[in-house]
């Protein structure tokens, strides 16, 4: 990555507090009778006032105007974001190409391709999955999801978040977090860009515990970075996008919602380099179950049964002694929906290209095609640097439903079961 000037605070949702004009934070009290500058306190919760402490995230903006000075929302449509109609679960392995650009100026909102959906937003479970292609960046135009937490996973073409908390640079490499209501633009600091979108419904995304690991692992707080507080003060015509059950909505203001001088609290945006990702895996036989690469874990009220895993499969070094070292065949319980940052995924030799998607649903088997197979089964055991590549899972206890659009769409790839299709029987007959 490269590396990035700006000043961020280092830690995953600590308490901290920051201003971009001294003086500001009132000391002592959050709301006291009359802050400076006459600025106006707001307090953003992101839980119940009674969340346990160890999971209870809110934050305290001092802001020059509140943010309830907005006209009333009205419904709009952008994009290809809208509630789908429910389709049935489909328990086919799907696939698809990446999305593609755009030919007509189009933002991150209105290049919003909803993928598919687990459990109920409204009952605040599952997740809802996006890919984004745009080419201009959100000029006049802000946005907040009342619906769930984003984690935005840039595949191609750097981004610059500007969040009412401050603004952060992202790359393909890193991720970057917005919780549930920060109102923020997203501009491109390229000509295109790419990418994932998991809007998490349920409990926020947390670190995992690390059990046997110990207290060092995985991905580690310190390389978590929240920006520090940003503000301007510009008058104009802007839009404020809200995603509201599943779909959207706009009001209008005469000034931008970037107006926060000063904040404190626990409850911000935050993003994180996957490359600081410290990854372990075996050193002497077989595989450990992918959990060993979860960056983020969003749990469900069962104990180790997440409503949503973030995991990835980063560059790492290959040294299992007789073990066949792609991802085995498998079916499991949990719902996998999978990306492809850069480079090539082991489990597959062709058409899981950088920037597509595949689904494999609860108990639907997939694993490796028949020619990684062939040539895992038969390959000389080196220890083998796997560096260019960098794939990812959205992982769930909830079967994800494919939007009809996500189905019919010209970019899904309409044979995928072929790659199967070769791995023929070898057993001899008579061999009983
Ligand atoms: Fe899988």
């Amino acid at each position: 990555m490269s590396e990035d000037n700006r000043a961020y605070l280092s830690g995953f949702r600590n308490f901290f507090e920051t201003e971009a004009e001294s003086g500001i934070l009132p000391v002592g009290r959050n709301s006291p009778q009359r802050l400076p500058g006459d600025l106006y306190a707001e307090q953003l919760s992101g839980t119940a006032f009674t969340a346990p402490r160890p999971t209870n995230l809110r934050s305290w903006l001092y802001r020059v105007q509140p943010s309830v000075v907005q006209s009333g929302y009205s419904r709009i449509r952008l994009g290809h974001v809208e509630a789908p109609e429910a389709t049935p679960a489909d328990p086919n392995q799907l696939r698809w190409d990446p999305l593609p650009l755009p030919e007509t100026p189009t933002d991150l909102l209105e290049g919003l391709f909803n993928m598919a959906a687990c459990g109920d937003a409204w009952a605040q479970s599952g997740a809802t999955v996006y890919l984004y292609a745009c080419n201009r960046s959100m000029d006049e135009r802000f946005f907040y999801s009342a619906d769930g937490e984003w984690l935005i996973v840039p595949q191609q073409g750097a981004l610059e978040i500007r969040t009412e908390m401050g603004e952060m640079a992202v790359q393909p490499g890193e991720i970057a977090l917005l919780p549930r209501g920060v109102k923020f633009q997203v501009q491109l600091s390229e000509a295109t860009a790419r990418g994932y979108i998991c809007e998490n419904h349920g409990a926020f995304f947390r670190l995992p515990d690390l059990g046997p690991i110990g207290a060092n692992g995985l991905a580690n707080p310190r390389d978590f970075l929240t920006p520090v507080a940003a503000y301007e003060q510009r008058r104009g015509d802007f839009e404020l996008v809200a995603k509201f059950g599943g779909n959207l909505w706009a009001c209008q203001l005469d000034h931008s919602p970037l107006d926060v001088v000063a904040w404190h609290g626990n409850y911000h945006p935050c993003k994180y380099d996957l490359a600081r990702f410290n990854v372990i895996n075996t050193v002497s036989f077989d595989h450990p179950d992918p959990s060993i690469f979860t960056v983020l874990t969003a749990p469900s009220e069962v104990p180790g049964t997440a409503n949503i895993d973030f995991v990835i499969f980063p560059p790492r070094w290959m040294v299992a002694e007789d073990t066949f070292r792609p991802p085995y065949f498998h079916r499991n319980v949990m719902s996998e929906f999978m990306g492809l940052v850069h480079g090539v995924y082991d489990a597959k030799a062709e058409g899981f290209e950088p920037g597509g998607a595949s689904l494999h649903n609860c108990m639907s088997p997939h694993g490796p095609d028949a020619e990684t197979f062939e040539k895992a089964s038969t390959a000389e055991l080196e220890p083998v640097y796997q560096g260019d590549t960098l794939a990812f899972m959205f992982e769930s206890r909830y079967v994800f439903r494919p939007t009809e659009q996500a189905l019919t769409a010209d970019f899904r790839q309409g044979d995928y079961l072929e790659v199967w299709q070769g791995l023929k029987p070898h057993y001899p007959d008579g061999m009983k």
